[in-house]
């Protein structure tokens, strides 16, 4: 297994440093691809020296493993495909995944990795989800969705964010995760290019790339509240710009787009007609006043232009529900709902009866909602408290979500007896998991090294004890620039 493994790296690397366009796969994937590995007994890798893009489309990596059996010796094709040896494993789940094995095994770690909320489903929901299963309410649904279900959402839509759609104009899919992603797929082709305000959700740019497109990456800055600076995204603009992606409220940073801004953006989409906006309003209900959530298609002539994601994992404390949805232009969602078909089909029919149930809770998801919605205020204001007083630590206060991205740059360079340096966000996450036994993700998941993210989905006495095992673990560690 070990020899498998070290020889599978090799030629990782070797793909990589021949084509920087294709990142290597983490350790761990290469050895779940090769379970069969114990019987190895040759690896080869074959690539042609070939680094244009078009050419890439049709580069054939080869691999292959020999293994033996009873009847002789047999050689498999391991080789995978470029598609899927440009994208990178997403850094969250891994945190998160190695967070919770570490827990399992003992360790007294918290866990601020996790995009997920801490409370449970609201009862109605499970209740609705649990009457699905009694009544038999259990066979497959239209791939779209119920009709009970994306008649509920176009009411939502219309009530909570002035936008008209008809349920042919919606499609529910497995979580909002799934609907970003036929959407990418269905409206990119290869070469297009899709913008992404960085710190960006760890999927958008690999979600692009699955496409065949190009990420293209606009920077914006914390003293700016990490908000778009519409100039940037205009001097980036040309006939390749076929996506643009907001989130708002913003995972990682919590920023939330003010109406106004969002106009201005909305003028610039207007004189590019190839320019589509997806616009992801997954944490539209976590928001803290004077905050207010728009919806990007409710401005003047984006209807036409948006493809707005939502979904229940987050307000409604629904992420195993697997439920989110699209909604606009019909030609789109058709598309979408065409991909969507020859995958995984319509959602799961239990949690689309707990999804009108969820809607049914009132205006924004009502008391049930805003109980919780609460509760992470009181936690952010807990932590912007704390960090404000910490030496050297750079906040902008979120305005929305349940992430805190801390700008902690100015302890990177230091070097710790028995550690080593710190010298990036990744590092610095390694050191606070091994020191102080708290989990966050690194910045630059996010496509910004200078900071870290903390999730405030853990209780108030939790948060506390991370905050006083974090000041700990970095007293011994200076911060390097004074600011
Ligand atoms: C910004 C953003 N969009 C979409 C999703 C996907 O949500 P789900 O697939 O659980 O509905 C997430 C989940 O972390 C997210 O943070």
């Amino acid at each position: 297994m070990a020899a498998a493994t070290s020889h599978s790296l090799q030629a990782s690397t070797r793909i990589a440093s021949t084509h920087p366009q294709l990142k290597p796969s983490s350790d761990s994937q290469i050895s779940n691809s090769l379970s069969f590995s114990s019987q190895l007994r040759s690896f080869s890798l074959k690539s042609s020296q070939s680094t244009t893009m078009r050419q890439l489309h049709s580069l054939r990596v080869s691999a292959a493993v020999r293994t033996e059996t009873d009847s002789g010796t047999i050689e498999v094709d391991i080789s995978l495909s470029p598609r899927v040896n440009s994208v990178k494993p997403s850094k969250t789940v891994a945190i998160t995944d190695q967070a919770t094995a570490l827990a399992q095994a003992g360790v007294p770690v918290i866990r601020l990795a996790a995009g997920e909320p801490d409370f449970d489903t609201p009862a109605v929901i499970a209740e609705a989800g649990i009457s699905a299963i009694r009544e038999g309410y259990t066979r497959y649904t239209p791939n779209a969705g119920t009709l009970e279900l994306r008649s509920a959402i176009c009411h939502k839509l219309k009530e909570e964010n002035g936008i008209s759609y008809t349920p042919d104009q919606i499609l529910v899919s497995n979580g909002a995760k799934q609907s970003i992603l036929q959407a990418v797929l269905a409206v990119c082709s290869p070469g297009d290019e899709v913008l992404i305000p960085a710190p960006y959700w760890v999927s958008y740019p690999e979600m692009a790339r699955l496409a065949d497109a190009t990420p293209v990456i606009l920077n914006t800055h914390i003293s700016e509240n990490f908000l778009l600076d519409p100039k940037l995204l205009e001097s980036k603009l040309s006939e390749k710009s076929r996506l643009l992606i907001l989130c708002s409220p913003s995972n990682p940073t919590g920023s939330v787009y003010p109406r106004k801004l969002l106009e201005d953006i909305a003028h610039i989409v207007a004189r590019h007609p190839r320019l589509l906006v997806l616009s992801d309003e997954i944490y539209e209900h976590i928001i803290y006043a004077p905050a207010t959530h728009t919806s990007f298609a409710s401005l003047p002539g984006m209807w036409d232009r948006t493809l707005t994601v939502n979904g229940f994992s987050k307000a409604f404390a629904m992420t195993g529900w697997r439920l989110g949805y699209l909604a606009g232009p019909k030609h789109f969602v058709t598309a979408c709902g065409k991909i969507q078909s020859q995958s995984t089909s319509g959602a799961s029919s239990i949690s689309q009866k707990a999804a009108v149930g969820a809607l049914g809770m009132g205006y924004a998801g009502g008391e049930a909602v805003s109980v919780m919605v609460k509760a992470f205020q009181e936690r952010r204001d807990f932590l912007v408290k704390s960090f404000g007083e910490m030496e050297g630590v750079k906040i902008s206060e979120p305005q929305g979500a349940f992430y805190l991205f801390l700008d902690f740059s100015s302890y990177f360079g230091s070097q710790i007896d028995g550690f080593g340096a710190i010298n990036g966000s990744e590092s610095l996450c390694r050191y606070l998991l091994d020191k102080a036994q708290v989990a966050l993700v690194p910045g630059d998941a996010f496509g910004e090294d200078s900071c870290i993210r903390i999730s405030y989905a853990a209780s108030l006495s939790t948060l506390k004890d991370a905050v006083d095992r974090i000041k700990k673990a970095l007293t011994s560690v200076r911060p390097a620039i004074p600011v």
